[in-house]
């Protein structure tokens, strides 16, 4: 027996980088993926690799900031795959890594907020609702970051939603801890993906500086998050309930 097999995962953020690598993994090891994403294209890639290497999955075009498109993905999720297991609410933006709070754009703002923290909350609960109707349980683990638990400068709304989604983490799995749905985050710290790519020569050296003082002397991959991930939705996670695990080569311990 694979550790998933049987298990159905609502996976978001699956067109690339950590949610890819995380579909990927979930798949490998025996569950059905459901990959929830707006970029069509890449996020077929994903199924598609997935199910070249034997796997079974899905791609539904998905927005996670509204809430119908969020509610019908998880019904179609539960209708084609029978069930809801796991949710990996993992789609996120960065907005600008630039700007200062007097200077920093409104709509970016409320933009970052709608994907990466009103986006976890509609996921988790159109997840929970699937998860109570069936009566099984679940585990849901949503993609914070170690910007959850620390500031970075220039980076405003990013920190903000990040913490947000520890909060939210916390609190619902306070509410589910007693139904049998386990609720975790995980936090990355800085990992070799599409979001971190430098946007120019002096973002480059702003990213170089950071890369250096990572105690493991690497940037993390997304496989490194996968793992983590993977780990906490399994049964050797089964009493760590509102966590946010930190997964960033030992940044946060400096
Ligand atoms: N890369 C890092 O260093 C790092 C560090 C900490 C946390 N994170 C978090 O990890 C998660 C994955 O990021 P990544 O680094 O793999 O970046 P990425 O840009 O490769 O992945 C983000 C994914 O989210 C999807 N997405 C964006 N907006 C969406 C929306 N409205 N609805 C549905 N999907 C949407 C994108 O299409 C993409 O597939 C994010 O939540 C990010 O904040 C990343």
């Amino acid at each position: 027996m694979a550790r998933f097999d049987n298990k159905v995962v609502f996976l978001t953020g699956g067109a690339t980088g950590i949610g890819r690598a995380t579909a990927l993994a979930f798949a490998h090891e025996g569950a059905r993926v459901a990959v929830c994403d707006v970029a069509e294209a890449q996020a077929q890639e994903t199924v598609k690799l997935i199910t070249d290497a034997g796997g079974t999955a899905l791609f539904i075009k998905t927005n996670v900031a509204s809430a119908s498109e969020v509610e019908s993905a998880v019904q179609r999720t539960v209708a084609e795959f029978g069930g809801l297991h796991i949710g990996i609410n993992n789609a996120g933006i960065e907005g600008s890594r630039d700007k200062a709070t007097h200077d920093y754009d409104e709509a970016t703002f409320r933009r970052v907020i709608d994907v990466n923290l009103t986006g976890v909350f509609l996921c988790m609960k159109y997840q929970i609702q699937a998860m109570r109707e069936s009566k099984a349980g679940g585990v849901i683990v949503n993609t914070a970051s170690f910007l959850g638990h620390f500031g970075m400068q220039f980076h405003l709304a990013y920190v903000t939603a990040k913490h947000g989604v520890m909060g939210m983490t916390r609190a619902a799995a306070l509410e589910y801890a007693r139904s049998g749905i386990r609720i975790n985050a995980i936090c990355p710290g800085f990992i070799d993906t599409p979001m971190t790519a430098a946007r120019n020569e002096k973002d480059q050296q702003i990213m170089d500086r950071y890369y250096a003082a990572i105690p493991a002397k690497r940037v993390g991959q997304p496989d490194d998050i996968a793992k983590a991930i993977l780990f906490l939705a399994s049964e050797d996670a089964g009493y760590v309930y509102g966590q946010g695990m930190i997964v960033d080569g030992g940044m946060s311990a400096m």
